[in-house]
């Protein structure tokens, strides 16, 4: 989701503006230019490094372990300089995906589809129920991973999809009621159609195509789940609720937005803006004020529902009671964390690891795990002028830690300072700089658990860097370089722009990279520079160190989220524009391009039906079904405008550029998020 669609400053609406001559980085270039043949020079001993023992040979041995994550098994080429071998698709607006000639797509697990229990068909009128809609795929599809099954990990695997909100007027047969006190069954049907899909999918192999298997794996996790509470805030009086009051579960796990997965094979969920779905009208404590909890309503309005109160009063944070174990004044710091979820034990239950930090989450990113060091994960904190994160465990990687290992460790927030270097600042209530800041700001923290439930707080008081929205990162499965989006920020102006967040305002966002201190992930210094600033024509550059070039038709772009590097090398990036930014603007429908990293050769790659964006983004190990989602096709439909968009029921799943565009018809079928699976006609591998 787009924060414009949160009635934010929408960049669409904003003129487009030249920043090319920006003094200010301008005069960040000429300091920089001599840390370039340094950074060029790093690269080189970081690869030659990957080769030794320390990193592809773990590789390899994790590959032997079964369940593999796609970037550690499949024999990956590891070509370190991936030449993109298709013809860039140009800014397009059609209602259909638009691929490269020579590329197909089918789509996959579309909302709606039967999944669980009864099996309960689509109706294409929207008049499934809630308790339909809690054995369905759910809505907005987004963050997503494969894990391969290990006797045929190229056609044979499971496929995990977080559903990060919904659109009511899709959603429900006539749109939404929204007078208070809501159905009950809108309000069931809404959060069953929250949270992720477990889908056991393999390729059929006369057809090729890929199918969903009615097996003993798939899995609905809703708004509504018992999810368990662990890490150092579990049993804290952070989340002691009525329904918990020794504060170890919590039930549910909401906006579902970016993801990552495990050396052990689970799957992380994250929980991005969960803050709106609450209401506290009694005073918001720090831990919900410094989120945005609302004072006067959640944003559909759950905690009015009737019928079975308690699982929709506890929207509700207000106090009401005597004691925080007979209300629901806690049930706002049980969203906000990492997920994780086994999703070859379906009997599981879900734990939100409460070490790693609650943000508003976008995705959390693994990097290569090393036998016998920390492992380390990624996070971005996805509003205006937050911050990015990372998490170091306690324990080692060996083969035989799980998800436990994930209870105990250091969360460090990131400092970029304007020469290029950065540093990771912990936030440990056993810090001494931690505790001497905390002190010199005037703040306190009683125990580390006060300090997760106010990550953004703690991060405050180190003084990290404010970052324009950071979204999704990518760690290169050889050289462990991290990327990361910054997708756009309206509050960014001349005035506070900094070297790491150039540009003030942001409309068009950028994707910034570092390299840690020796290539250890878990080292607490490191190195930056920015890959791209994106743009149109006139405002935007790759690789601005080096002295690149601006994008052109081939590859302009604003609002990059998504992100991932796949076996080969190849930097997926996605789009999320604005409404307006998409309609208006130069760029086309919301899109995915390849870049290599090291030559900054960008090509957009795929462009997606009317008003969804594209979002979660991962490949079978051989790197020939390459899936990913379309959230919120036809999110502008409304009883005025009728559907927005028809995908994928229409039937026009894909074109080829030159082929007709798809108009869509405002009486014709409701549009559904979905996964697609993008393939090559002639079976090669997707991108090369
Ligand atoms: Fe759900 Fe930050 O995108
Ligand atoms: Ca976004
Ligand atoms: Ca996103």
């Amino acid at each position: 989701m787009n924060d414009n669609d949160r009635n934010l400053t929408d960049f669409g609406d904003e003129p487009m503006s030249n920043h090319s001559d920006n003094p200010h980085f301008s005069s960040i270039l000429e300091r920089r230019l001599s840390r370039r043949d340094m950074l060029t020079g790093s690269l080189t001993v970081a690869v030659a490094g990957m080769f030794g023992a320390s990193g592809l040979g773990n590789l390899a041995e994790a590959a032997t372990s079964g369940f593999l994550p796609p970037t550690a098994g499949g024999n990956p080429s590891f070509a370190l300089n991936p030449s993109l071998g298709f013809t860039a698709v140009p800014p397009t607006r059609s209602d259909t995906a638009t691929v490269p000639a020579g590329y197909k797509v089918q789509t996959l697990a579309p909302w709606g589809t039967p999944l669980t229990g009864s099996y309960p068909a689509y109706k294409a009128d929207g008049s499934n129920t809630g308790a339909e809609q809690e054995q369905q795929v759910g809505m907005h599809h987004d963050g997503m991973y494969y894990f391969p099954m290990a006797n045929n990990p190229n056609a044979h695997g499971l496929l995990c999809v977080n559903h990060e909100y919904v659109d009511q007027y899709n959603l429900h047969q006539g749109g939404a009621n929204n007078s208070v006190p809501r159905p009950e069954d809108q309000v069931r049907k809404e959060i069953a159609a929250h949270g992720i899909s477990v889908i056991e999918v393999k390729k059929d192999e006369f057809s090729g195509e890929w199918e969903i298997v009615y097996g003993q794996y798939n899995r609905r996790i809703t708004g509504n789940t018992p999810i368990e509470i662990r890490g150092p805030v579990r049993g804290s009086d952070f989340v002691k609720t009525k329904y918990s009051p020794n504060g170890t579960m919590t039930r549910g796990t909401l906006n579902n937005c970016a993801n990552g997965y495990t050396p052990w094979g689970t799957y992380l969920t994250c929980e991005e803006n969960w803050a709106g779905y609450f209401v506290n009208k009694t005073g918001l404590p720090r831990e919900h004020s410094r989120y945005g909890v609302s004072t006067s309503n959640g944003r559909y309005r759950w905690e009015s529902a009737q019928g079975d109160a308690d699982q929709y009063i506890r929207f509700d944070a207000s106090v009401k009671a005597d004691s925080a174990v007979d209300d629901y004044r806690n049930e706002p710091n049980g969203q906000g964390w990492v997920v994780e979820i086994d999703p070859f034990n379906p009997n599981s239950t879900p734990k939100k690891r409460t070490a790693m930090g609650r943000i508003a989450h976008e995705g959390c990113i693994v990097a290569p795990p090393q036998l016998g060091q920390p492992v380390v994960f990624y996070c971005g904190d996805d509003s205006q002028n937050e911050y990015v994160y990372k998490f170091v465990t306690k324990a080692r990687y060996s083969k035989h830690v799980n998800g436990d290992i994930l209870d105990q460790g250091t969360l460090y927030v990131a400092r970029f300072n304007e020469d290029g270097s950065g540093e990771w600042l912990p936030l440990d209530i056993n810090d001494l700089a931690f505790q001497a800041a905390a002190f010199v700001k005037g703040v306190s923290f009683a125990d580390q658990a006060d300090v997760l439930v106010n990550t953004r707080l703690a991060a405050d008081v180190v003084g990290a860097t404010k970052m324009d929205r950071p979204e999704w990162g990518a760690v290169h499965p050889q050289t462990r370089e991290v990327y990361m989006t910054m997708t756009n920020n309206a509050s960014r102006n001349a005035g506070n722009i900094d070297a790491a967040n150039p540009r003030g305002p942001n409309p068009y966002g950028h994707i910034i990279r570092w390299r840690e201190q020796g290539n250890r992930s878990w080292a607490t210094k490191f190195e930056w520079d920015i890959f791209v600033l994106g743009g149109t024509e006139s405002d935007s550059q790759v690789l601005p160190e080096q002295g690149g070039p601006a994008l052109t038709q081939d590859n302009i772009f604003a609002s990059p989220d998504g992100l991932w590097i796949d076996q080969n090398g190849i930097l997926w990036i996605q789009t999320d524009m604005s409404g307006s930014q998409q309609l208006s603007g130069p760029f086309g429908a919301n899109q995915m391009l390849a870049a290599n990293p090291v030559s900054g050769e960008i090509k957009r790659f795929l462009v997606g039906p009317n008003d969804q964006e594209v979002t979660g983004v991962v490949s079978t190990p051989d790197g020939k079904n390459l899936f990913v989602n379309f959230q919120h096709p036809g999110d502008r439909s409304s009883a005025g405008t009728g559907f927005t968009s028809n995908w994928p029921d229409h039937g026009a799943v894909y074109r080829h550029p030159g082929e007709a565009t798809v108009v869509a018809d405002p009486a014709g079928p409701r549009p559904r998020s979905s996964t697609i699976v993008i393939s090559r006609e002639d079976g090669g591998v997707v991108g090369l």
